[in-house]
């Protein structure tokens, strides 16, 4: 061995080290710092979150609105002149052999995802039907109040208990004649708010979506 391969060997060996250490220093940078991200990778602002999880929400309600509900021939008690499957849409689904209604198709996919810990989302109205989806918290009550003003999403934090939220209340409104007629006409909402007579296009209530967050922003 001569001794300028032995030096040229050390020399790649020195560089290689080098090129190692800074290799190192910069994972060690690009992961720590930058409020963007997470141990997990980068963060996604919790209203896009928010959107995003709405997106898919209002994509299955419709859904399952237009190429179920809508093609039954039997819809609360009244028949579909449209309607090709010989089943009838019902609030009463459990005791008649029917199909449930979409709010109803909605809180059974809500109380399963619910129960996951992640996030709850739910369809709240302040001239609800069922009991438990009026508006709750002030922030639900002044939410509701915007949209239905607005007919825009509204959002915002929100601390219930000890546990903060980034909450979103989306506009869910009449895009059918079908939603404006059983709802006028609904035993509940006639007792309740007789003056409320729904029609095309207006809000009747909002997707809520609620994303636990470490803490309240601070102001
Ligand atoms: C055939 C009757 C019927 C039709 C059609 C219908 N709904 Fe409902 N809707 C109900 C009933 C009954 C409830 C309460 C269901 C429950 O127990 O969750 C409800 C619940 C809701 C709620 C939650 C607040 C509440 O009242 O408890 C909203 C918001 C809502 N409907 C909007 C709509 C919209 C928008 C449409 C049309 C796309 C529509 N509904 C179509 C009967 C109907």
């Amino acid at each position: 061995m001569t001794s300028t391969s032995w030096i040229q060997r050390f020399r790649t060996r020195i560089v290689a080290l080098f090129a190692l250490a800074a290799v190192v220093c910069f994972t060690t940078v690009a992961c720590s710092g930058g409020s963007s991200t997470t141990e997990a990778g980068p963060a996604i602002a919790p209203d896009l979150v928010a959107d995003y999880i709405h997106t898919v929400l209002a994509a299955d309600r419709t859904a399952y609105t237009q190429h179920v509900v809508n093609r039954v021939k039997t819809l609360e008690g009244k028949s579909k002149e449209d309607g090709v499957l010989p089943v009838e849409s019902t609030e009463a689904w459990q005791q008649t052999d029917g199909v449930p209604l979409p709010a109803q198709m909605f809180r059974l996919g809500s109380e399963i995802a619910n129960e996951s810990g992640y996030f709850t989302y739910n369809l709240i109205s302040p001239w609800n039907i069922n009991d438990s989806q009026g508006p709750k918290s002030e922030f639900e009550k002044e939410a509701v109040e915007e949209i239905v003003a607005t007919g825009e999403p509204y959002k915002g934090y929100q601390e219930v208990g000890d546990q903060a939220y980034y909450s979103a209340l989306y506009p869910d409104t009449a895009v059918a004649e079908a939603c404006v007629s059983c709802h006028n006409t609904h035993p509940v909402h006639l007792e309740r708010y007789p003056d409320k007579v729904f029609e095309m296009g207006d809000v009747m209530g909002g997707i809520i979506i609620n994303i636990p967050v470490e803490s309240m922003p601070s102001t």
